[in-house]
């Protein structure tokens, strides 16, 4: 069985704030996306990295990735889309014959241990057609009716917060399975992740532990985490 990992690094970033793309921002000195790669090439079992860069940014990030080094895995660039479903999609077309795992992990969380990365794919690998690592919730969750930004908002539910997750990458799938659900689910039906495509096809989606350093770069504050965090494993 091989195992591949396509890496949607596409994205402008733009809650992150002004400056480079998201995914070239650095974290300790190094680009986020170089973390993200390794953290990918890390897993013994991932021969192959398919990294998905801005459209026009192919080039460069290929460059830039040519100055690291990441063990054993063989890695590709693509360009990437304008959303993320496209950019995934672009990745999975880029896949040789021969990959029957697929990790699909998000540029954006670059700091997912290993042992993470291994878990999701031992349970596709024991036969589930897809795996999603999460977390229980520390925040209580409303459900709302939405008004524009500044008015106060109707609360019409709160969801029973011990049967939620929040739901982290790498995502990992048999290959058939997330190629199909790509094929099939037309863009914009509201799935925000790979395993929410998986479900429309009405698939079974199961969920393994995720790790709090799997956490995703989001906002400048994450930044701030994702420093933190470093420095204590280089400490
Ligand atoms: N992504 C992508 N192609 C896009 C949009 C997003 O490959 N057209 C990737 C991002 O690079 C990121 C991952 O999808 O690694 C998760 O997306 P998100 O965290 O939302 O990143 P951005 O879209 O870059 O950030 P923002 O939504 O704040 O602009
Ligand atoms: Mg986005």
């Amino acid at each position: 069985i091989r195992t591949a990992a396509v890496i949607p690094a596409a994205g402008r970033g733009v809650r992150l704030g002004p400056g480079a793309p998201k995914a070239l921002r650095t974290l300790g000195g190094t680009p986020m996306l170089v973390h993200a790669v390794r953290a990918m090439a890390a897993s013994r079992a991932v021969s192959l990295v398919v990294v998905v860069a801005p459209p026009d940014g192919a080039p460069e990030v290929r460059a830039l990735l040519d100055e690291h080094s990441f063990s054993r895995a063989e890695l590709l660039v693509v360009p990437g889309g304008e959303t993320r479903q496209e950019s995934v999609r672009r990745g999975l077309d880029a896949l040789p014959d021969g990959i029957d795992v697929v990790l699909v992990h998000d540029a954006a969380r670059p700091l997912v241990p290993v042992d993470t990365v291994d878990a999701v794919i031992a349970a596709v690998r024991a036969g589930a057609p897809a795996v999603v690592p999460a977390l229980p919730l520390a925040d209580t969750v409303k459900q709302v009716e939405p008004r524009p930004r500044g008015e106060a908002e109707p609360v019409t539910g709160t969801p029973e917060r011990a049967l939620l997750r929040a739901v982290q990458t790498p995502q990992g799938f048999d290959r058939e399975t997330l190629l199909k659900a790509h094929d099939t689910v037309v863009e914009g039906e509201g799935a925000t992740d790979d395993a929410g495509l998986v479900e429309r096809l009405g698939a079974p989606v199961v969920v393994v532990p995720g790790h709090e350093e799997a956490f995703k770069v989001t906002r400048p504050l994450d930044l701030v985490l994702a420093e933190a965090v470093l420095a204590r494993r280089r400490a």
